[in-house]
Order: structure tokens, then C-alpha cells, then sequence
């Protein structure tokens, strides 16, 4: 069975809000297994045999959030040339959190969809509904 993971670090819960809409939309598709999970409590175990990464983070002081950094230091490692990965995340102003995580998965070899689903502040209707068809059109693609 194809594997999706939804990994996201997130301070004050808005990427995290994204993260489960995209996750609510992998659920439509039958026959795909999710992993949703914090940055902080993911195992790189799990995520080993993982078909397609959609990673979420929110930006600090014109970077992505620091509790993406271990998790991206462990992926780094993982044989992933030519899996998917796709980038969402919540920011203020200057947004470097999703261009961030576009950027690492391009250097793992990864086929990245993008632009990737950003919110402004508190994710509105619209941006969860965008979060909710990447989840889905993620899971789509893997079961064509
Ligand atoms: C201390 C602090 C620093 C921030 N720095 C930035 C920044 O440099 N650039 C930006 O676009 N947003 C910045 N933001 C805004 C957050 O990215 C925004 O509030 C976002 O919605 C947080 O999402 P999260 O709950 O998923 O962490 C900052 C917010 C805080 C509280």
C-alpha cells in the first residue's frame, strides 16, 4: 500500500490546522496509508518506507521553524531520489518556511509539486480547502 507522510512544525498550531485538512483529504482515497505527525515526535523509522512527503512549516524570524531542522537532518540520510514531496505552511510576511522545504526536497532528488499551499496568519476556508486537495491529489497520484 502506497505511504503518505504529513510532517509539520508548527508554534501556535496554524500549520498544524493545514497539516489536518491535507490529511483529511489523503483519507478520501482508499488504499493509502498515512503518518501524521509533529516534527518533534516523528522517528525516522517510520517514515522509511514512505512513497510521498508532504512536510509543513510555519517561519521564525525570516526561517522555517527550527523543529523542522532535526527531522530534515534524519531525511537527509533516506534513499529518496525520485519520491514526491509537496510544502505547506502558515507565515506572517516574508514566508521562508515553504520555499525552505521546496528547496531541501529538490536537493534530495525528490519530485516536488508545487507551488505548495501557504496560509497568511490563520489559515482561512479557501487555504484549507487548498490544504485539504493537495492531501488528496497526493493520494490520488500514488494510486493511479
Ligand atoms: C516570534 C515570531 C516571529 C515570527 N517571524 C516571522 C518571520 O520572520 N516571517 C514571517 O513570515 N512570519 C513570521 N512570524 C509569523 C508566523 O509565521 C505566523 O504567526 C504563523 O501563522 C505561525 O504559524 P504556526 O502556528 O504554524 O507556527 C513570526 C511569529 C512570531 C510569533
Amino acid at each position: 500500500m502506497p505511504k503518505i507522510a504529513i510532517i509539520y512544525g508548527s508554534g501556535l498550531g496554524r500549520t498544524k490546522h493545514m497539516a489536518e485538512s491535507i490529511a483529511e483529504g489523503v483519507k478520501t482515497i482508499e488504499g493509502v496509508d498515512i503518518l501524521l505527525e509533529d516534527a518533534y515526535d516523528v522517528k525516522i523509522e517510520d517514515v522509511r518506507d514512505t512513497d510521498a512527503f508532504i512536510l509543513g512549516g510555519s517561519t521564525y524570524n525570516y526561517k522555517l521553524i527550527k523543529s523542522m531542522d532535526p527531522f530534515l537532518k534524519e531525511m537527509e540520510k533516506l534513499e529518496l531520489k525520485g519520491k514526491v514531496g509537496a510544502a505547506f505552511g502558515s507565515h506572517g510576511w516574508s514566508g521562508e518556511g515553504v520555499p525552505t522545504l521546496i528547496k531541501k526536497m529538490k536537493s534530495f532528488g525528490m519530485n516536488v509539486i508545487e507551488p505548495g499551499v501557504t496560509a497568511i496568519h490563520v489559515p482561512d476556508k479557501a487555504t484549507l480547502e487548498r490544504s485539504f486537495k493537495l492531501g488528496r491529489g497526493v493520494a490520488q497520484g500514488l494510486t493511479n
